[in-house]
């Protein structure tokens, strides 16, 4: 007998393909771009063995109900598991998979890119150059911030964040602190010191933010952190945007607190384009793309379909997170 697969959005035709091959799944898919309706969604799960879902997905004790009892495993296109219900789902004995490691190399390179853009500013440069703003070769005109030697505080050095630092290294960072729930044998190989986070946001002329959201760590970004920081320093998040606190940011921004943030995700997605941190010149934002590259997203959605397989079949998953 078949079982049920439920794609909640059109994924890369690498995971597609893997899962119309399976001969025992009835696969069916919200053949859109867009989100699916809650509503939409809630009756599509049902009667779902597996369900192969994004980041923007929702998935709680509401849609694990409308799925049944059926559903034995739930993939995500992700690394990122904050909008699982990680305690329904374990409650209910299903299984999760996720896109650990091959998103790691293009998500560190887009925080490279973003804080480099921030720092440098780009997007003000382009856009001055487009408005004939651009009138002659100014002493002081665009100037912003550099890496070399400069230090640099990255709070969550996991993966990613790892993958940062050894990229920021080679330009010319003079100190790597880094901050957490505890000190990590694999920061000897860029020589981080783990300290403090009072001391990383005092020291740091870069902030990153590369944690994972859980509730220790919603909200961590709020006007107490941000005053802590340099006036010279710039903040960057590509984590989510729940870990900051973005009135305060915005406080932080205009009042010359920090000078300038870099966000690759924000709180709501998409962030409303009346929302008050686009009217700022030392905030550049870009639309959660830190694992957007051809190839990684190719094969996040081969992972993703393999993850929902093996699941489904009972055997071991390429990257199961453990609940
Ligand atoms: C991206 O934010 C992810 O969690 O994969
Ligand atoms: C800049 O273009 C310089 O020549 O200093």
């Amino acid at each position: 007998k078949l079982m049920n697969v439920f794609v909640t959005r059109r994924i890369p035709g690498e995971g597609m393909r893997i899962l119309s091959q399976c001969e025992t799944c009835k696969v069916s898919l919200w053949d859109s771009d867009e989100p699916i309706p809650r509503s939409e969604l809630l009756q599509r799960v049902s009667g779902a063995h597996g369900l192969l879902c994004l980041l923007s997905e929702r998935i709680d004790a509401e849609v694990l109900d409308a799925a049944g009892p059926n559903l034995k495993v739930i993939s995500t296109l992700s690394v990122g598991f904050d909008h699982l219900a990680i305690d329904e789902i374990k409650k209910r004995g299903i299984r999760v998979g996720y896109t650990p490691d091959v998103l790691t190399d293009a998500t560190a390179e887009l925080t490279v890119a973003l804080l480099l853009a921030t720092a440098r500013r780009i997007p003000e440069g382009v856009e001055e150059v487009k408005n004939g703003g651009w009138r002659s070769w100014k002493s002081l005109w665009l100037c912003g911030y550099g890496l070399s030697g400069s230090t640099v505080g990255v709070i969550g050095l996991g993966r990613i964040g790892m993958a940062i630092a050894r990229r920021l290294k080679p330009f010319g960072v003079e100190k790597l602190l880094y901050s957490g729930r505890t000190a990590k044998p694999q920061a000897a190989e860029v020589e981080g010191e783990f300290v403090p986070l009072d001391r990383l946001l005092s020291e740091s002329d870069f902030i990153i933010v590369s944690c994972s959201l859980t509730p220790e760590t919603q909200g961590l970004c709020n006007k107490a952190f941000f005053s802590k920081m340099k006036k010279t320093a710039i903040f960057i998040n590509t984590s989510r945007g729940a870990v900051v606190n973005q009135e305060d940011l915005y406080e932080a921004l205009s009042s010359g607190q920090i000078a300038a943030a870099g966000l690759d995700v924000t709180t709501p997605e998409p962030l409303p384009t009346d929302h008050p941190l686009l009217t700022l010149k030392n905030c550049v934002i870009l639309p959660h793309i830190g694992s957007a590259t051809y190839s990684t997203r190719g094969i996040m959605s081969e992972l993703a379909a393999n993850n929902l397989l093996a699941g489904l079949s009972g055997t071991g998953m390429p990257k199961e997170l453990i609940l």
